[in-house]
């Protein structure tokens, strides 16, 4: 970074804005292998605290890819600069005083928890959405597990390409379990009762 850019603090503050919203921002980050459900259950949270008259916003990893960062692949760099990308929008969000949703793969250990350090641990909520791979191929909603099988997509999360799972996630969510009504109520409830948050 430029030693020249002088970063400048403005008079309506993040503090001011939750004030307004009544409400703290902070990220809900789902991760889990492609098809395990995090979109669903991420929007099933935002109708839930939409009911409450919670503002939220939801980054979602398939439409992210059509706009911001439509010019990244899933090579190990293209990934980490996908979220690191996110996390910092999401930190904005954040502290506009938004409750943010944010349904990635983010396979990594080492990338979840670069995003918990742009966003301060304070903030951050991990749910790891845990539903097993041969779930996920079943379901293959968009038939990607079976053209990363034959080998026409690369570097495919799960099969030629590795998940790790979350050592210590503040919820785990065993899809194969709970209902998807469940499961959202079990983040809403994270959102609303976790380390004072809102
Ligand atoms: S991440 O690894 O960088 O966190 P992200 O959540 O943004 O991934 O995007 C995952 C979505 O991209 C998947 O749900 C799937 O629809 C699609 N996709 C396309 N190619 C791949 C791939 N090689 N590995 C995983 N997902 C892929």
């Amino acid at each position: 970074m430029n030693d020249d850019i002088v970063w400048h603090a403005h008079a309506v503050t993040r503090g001011k804005r939750e004030v307004l919203l009544s409400q703290r921002g902070c990220l809900v980050w789902l991760t889990g292998l492609s098809g395990s459900g995090k979109s669903t259950i991420a929007g099933h949270v935002e109708s839930l605290l939409y009911e409450q008259n919670k503002l939220t916003y939801l980054l979602d990893g398939d439409n992210i890819r059509h706009g911001l960062n439509a010019d990244l692949g899933f090579s190990q760099s293209d990934r980490d600069e996908n979220l690191r990308r996110i996390a910092h929008v999401a930190s904005l969000m954040v502290d506009m005083g938004a409750i943010v949703l944010a349904a990635f793969i983010s396979p990594l250990a080492r990338e979840r928890e670069q995003i918990r350090t742009i966003i301060g641990d304070h903030d951050y909520l991990e749910v790891f959405v845990d539903t097993p791979l041969e779930t996920c191929e079943k379901r293959d909603p968009k038939g990607l597990y079976q053209k990363a099988r034959h080998g026409e997509i690369q570097n495919f999360t799960g099969i030629s390409a590795p998940y790790e799972r979350p050592e210590n996630p503040d919820l785990v969510i065993d899809t194969e379990r709970e209902s998807l009504d469940n499961a959202s109520r079990q983040v809403f409830d994270l959102v609303l009762t976790k380390k004072g948050k809102i």
